[in-house]
């Protein structure tokens, strides 16, 4: 298993962060972040999860007029947005990623299946993309606090891919933090039959 180290960097000392320092983040760097959270599982493995990450300036002077206003400024400030989404035509790559079954035809002309599929396994996706992140050594905050349709409208204009949250990427100021809140405890929000 992962050293305590290990478990504090993704999860116990890992917060959602809102203030920023300046240190950049690479190309590299979000490519090898990718590359971990693709190796999550998903029905199918049907990989729904579409990134765009913002980085120019250009690009972020595009997504402000979608963000909630508690949202503008760290988001302006991050070096990196990344606006997790999920491709309604998913299942066009089932023949290479399920090979060995004919799972595109499960899908094929079943909207509802296709959405619930495609929001489901792209969340996880998302959330997976959260640990990778932090396993790398980058600080997450995540947002759903914006407008989706301009989003969509603005960053997929075609229509086949739609947004689920952001998730500002960076190397976070941790002096800015506001304390833990706490968390359910297991009695909360399990049950063991
Ligand atoms: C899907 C998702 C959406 C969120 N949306 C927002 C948001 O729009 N604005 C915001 O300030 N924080 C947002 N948050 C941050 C949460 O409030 C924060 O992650 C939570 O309180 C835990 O904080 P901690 O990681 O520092 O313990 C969001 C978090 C998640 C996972």
């Amino acid at each position: 298993m992962l050293s305590d180290e290990g478990l504090d960097l993704i999860f116990r000392q890992a917060r959602t962060h809102s203030a920023w320092t300046a240190r950049a983040v690479s190309e590299v760097l979000l490519q090898a972040v990718y590359d971990l959270a693709k190796m999550g599982p998903t029905s199918a493995n049907c990989s729904p999860m579409r990134v765009v990450f913002v980085c120019s300036r250009a690009a972020k002077e595009k997504l402000r007029p979608a963000l909630d206003p508690g949202n503008v400024d760290k988001t302006m400030a991050a070096p990196v947005t990344a606006i997790i989404g999920y491709d309604t035509r998913f299942y066009e790559y089932l023949p290479r990623l399920f090979p060995h079954a004919d799972a595109q035809s499960w899908f094929v002309g079943n909207e509802a299946l296709i959405e619930e599929t495609a929001f489901r396994n792209g969340s996880l996706q998302g959330a997976y993309l959260i640990i990778a992140a932090r396993a790398l050594g980058l600080d997450c905050g995540p947002m759903s606090g914006f407008d989706k349709k301009m989003v969509d409208r603005i960053f997929f204009p075609d229509g086949r891919i739609r947004s689920n949250f952001l998730c500002n990427l960076g190397y976070g100021d941790a002096n800015k933090l506001p304390p833990r809140a706490p968390r359910l405890n297991f009695d909360e929000a399990c049950r063991i039959l």
